[in-house]
């Protein structure tokens, strides 16, 4: 099993030199239907992240209504698991507990880097743990539905969800994969359910690959397709943006 290949996007060429938009979006376009991501570096001071990603798409408000949000730790949250803090997070997709369809793109963006270690966006292919499973048993994550929470962060926030849907769902527009390893709620005597949530982990742990940012740095993925997560870091100063975009209304 391999690594995902690089796919980086540079908005200079080799004679540092701003790509034309048309020649950038093309390759955009590619590296994130091949690749499923897209690492989008040396972006100038004027380029518009959120004019960029609306072309992709609707945004989509998160839980708590935000629709550019912004990613920094909060203070009171390093004792829980939540996207504001510093701690390390697991392995999962966005929107699992989402009523519906979950956002098609993620978007990052980086306004302060974290200086010293940590603060990486992990990423893994979702195929390279469904691979590992057999025909019949993926057919069995299309027909079991599996119950949902959100996150013990959100929950502290007055965000408390639960709801049902399958691991795999087929949409207009591609194969949804849905993942969380510690909010998918397994029933008992489910083996296929604890196999996925272990397995999966273990295959990303091993796997994953790992982006640092730079400052206005863009970090675009397929979220019905790869799985994300984040190291932990140290700086209090660390800033990203965030958007979800919308998969079409007829998904
Ligand atoms: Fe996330």
């Amino acid at each position: 099993m391999s690594k995902l290949p690089d796919s980086v996007l540079s908005c200079t060429d080799v004679n540092g030199d701003l790509l034309s938009d048309g020649v950038l979006r093309y390759a955009f376009h590619q590296l994130l239907g091949n690749n499923g991501y897209v690492h989008v570096v040396n972006v100038p001071k004027s380029f518009d992240h959120v004019a960029f990603l609306k072309e992709l798409g609707d945004f989509q408000p998160t839980p708590t209504g935000t629709v550019v949000g912004d990613l920094k730790p909060e203070a009171d949250m390093d004792d829980t698991y939540h996207a504001q803090n510093r701690k390390s997070l697991l392995p999962h997709s966005e929107g699992y507990e989402f009523r519906g369809v979950p956002p098609r793109y993620l978007g990052l963006w980086c306004v302060t880097p974290a200086s010293g270690e940590g603060g990486e966006t992990t990423m893994l292919d979702g195929n390279q743990i469904l691979d590992e499973f057999t025909e019949e048993e993926r057919q069995r994550l299309f027909d079991t539905a599996y119950e949902w929470k959100s996150t013990e962060g959100l929950s502290r926030r007055g965000v408390d969800v639960r709801v049902e849907h399958p691991v795999l769902e087929n949409r207009k527009g591609g194969r949804v994969f849905r993942f969380s390893y510690n909010n998918m709620i397994v029933p008992e005597g489910d083996e296929l359910a604890a196999r996925l949530c272990e397995r999966g982990k273990e295959i990303y742990d091993e796997n994953h690959i790992a982006v640092s940012y730079e400052q206005r740095d863009l970090i675009v993925w397929d979220n019905w397709r790869m799985l994300h997560s984040r190291n932990a870091f140290e700086d209090p100063s660390r800033h990203l943006k965030r958007v979800q975009i919308a998969a079409p209304i007829d998904a």
